[in-house]
């Protein structure tokens, strides 16, 4: 069980200002911030971060979402990290999320879902490198 996790706050919630509400709620939950950027990702980018969902229905849509507007990527650091922020975020689709989570208080639908959270120590420390070098990360 690694202590860290990779997340982005995505096109939508930054669009609809909610950056400084989830950063806050996340540090208030005890995240320590190891990592933190404002960037854009072109389509290329979102499409090679997402490659594992290439053959789902909604890889098209969710590669256009992803490169539409500027993000927030962060590595985050927490006991348990990974599963700790999952439960801090909620389900994928808000409409299914615990009241209270950041989907359920920020995220207008399964796509456009504000939060991204890894879903598994490897895929945080692949996730995070994608964005940060070891230098950018404290
Ligand atoms: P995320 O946790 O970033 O990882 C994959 C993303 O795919 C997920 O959040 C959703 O935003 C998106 N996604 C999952 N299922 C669907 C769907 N049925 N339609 C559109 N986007 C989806």
């Amino acid at each position: 069980m690694s202590n860290r996790t990779f997340t982005m706050i995505k096109p939508d919630a930054m669009k609809n200002g909610h950056a400084g509400a989830i950063l806050d709620r996340i540090i208030k939950e005890g995240f320590r911030v190891v990592s933190l950027k404002l960037t854009k990702l072109s389509k290329e980018k979102a499409g090679e971060f997402y490659a594992v969902h290439k053959e789902r229905p909604f890889y098209g849509e969710l590669v256009d979402f992803m490169s539409s507007g500027v993000i927030i990527a962060a590595i985050l650091e927490k006991d348990n990290a990974v599963n700790a922020f999952r439960t801090l975020i909620g389900a994928t689709n808000p409409a299914q999320a615990e009241a209270g989570t950041i989907r359920k208080l920020f995220a207008t639908s399964i796509g456009e879902n504000a939060v991204h959270g890894s879903d598994s120590d490897e895929n945080a420390a692949i996730e995070g490198s994608f964005f940060f070098s070891g230098l950018e990360q404290f």
